[in-house]
């Protein structure tokens, strides 16, 4: 079966740009995106790669570690981020999963045949830190992912496992979030000190809580 929110991140041994690794070990008491590229040395993969490079600082602010995993050997792995940091102004800073074997791919649901049985899709993993998946995406290979977007999904994780709260459609950081329905009116009161909109009995409105 399909790995599905709330399972736990199946462990694995894997070489890495990084050296050789045991992912349970390796996120420790990390939060984690683990992302799949179906291929080294192309167009969209680069730029996928160069813009996580990027986003480095965002991640380290939210304690959170990337790694991208694609079925090319780990010798072709250097002299592609060559490229990534010739053609997209920064170098890898994260670990790059060789999984020629398809033994990862083949454990997170990463290949989807009928697509191709060569090469992952565009799988996205985020995985806190107690080793549980909290998201996962599919893209197919044409489609860049939106980094921003993944960024955004931790920020709402985060503030739901810190502040019992929720956030909107299409919500950005600093914006009103929401109560989550399981919290009631009398521990809402002991949460929220300072009150809340409450729009419907269940659409209870706070401003951001502060982190
Ligand atoms: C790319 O990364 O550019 C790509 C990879 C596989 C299929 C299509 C595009």
């Amino acid at each position: 079966m399909a790995l599905q929110l709330g399972d736990i991140a199946p462990d694995f041994e894997a070489d890495t740009t990084a050296g050789r690794i045991r992912f349970h070990q390796w996120l420790g008491d990390s939060w984690a995106v683990l992302f799949s590229h179906p291929k080294n040395y192309t167009p969209v993969c680069t730029t996928e790669l160069g813009y996580t490079a990027k986003l480095k600082p965002e991640f380290d602010k939210r304690g959170v570690r990337a790694i991208g995993l694609s079925v090319d050997k780990l010798e072709d792995h250097a002299g592609w981020s060559r490229d990534i940091e010739e053609t997209q102004g920064t170098a890898l800073n994260f670990p790059l999963i060789a999984d020629p074997e398809f033994k990862v791919a083949n454990l997170y649901g990463m290949i989807h045949p009928n697509a191709s049985d060569r090469f992952t899709v565009r799988s996205v993993f985020v995985i806190d830190p107690n080793k549980k998946i909290r998201l996962s995406l599919t893209y197919p290979a044409s489609t860049g992912r939106n980094f921003d977007e993944i960024l955004r999904v931790i920020d709402s994780l985060q503030l739901t496992d810190k502040h019992k709260v929720a956030t909107p459609v299409n919500w950005k950081q600093g914006e009103d979030v929401i109560i989550v329905p399981a919290v009631t009116g009398e521990d809402a009161k002991k949460l929220f000190p300072a009150g809340w909109k409450e729009i419907k009995p269940y659409l209870r409105v706070v401003p951001q809580p502060k982190s």
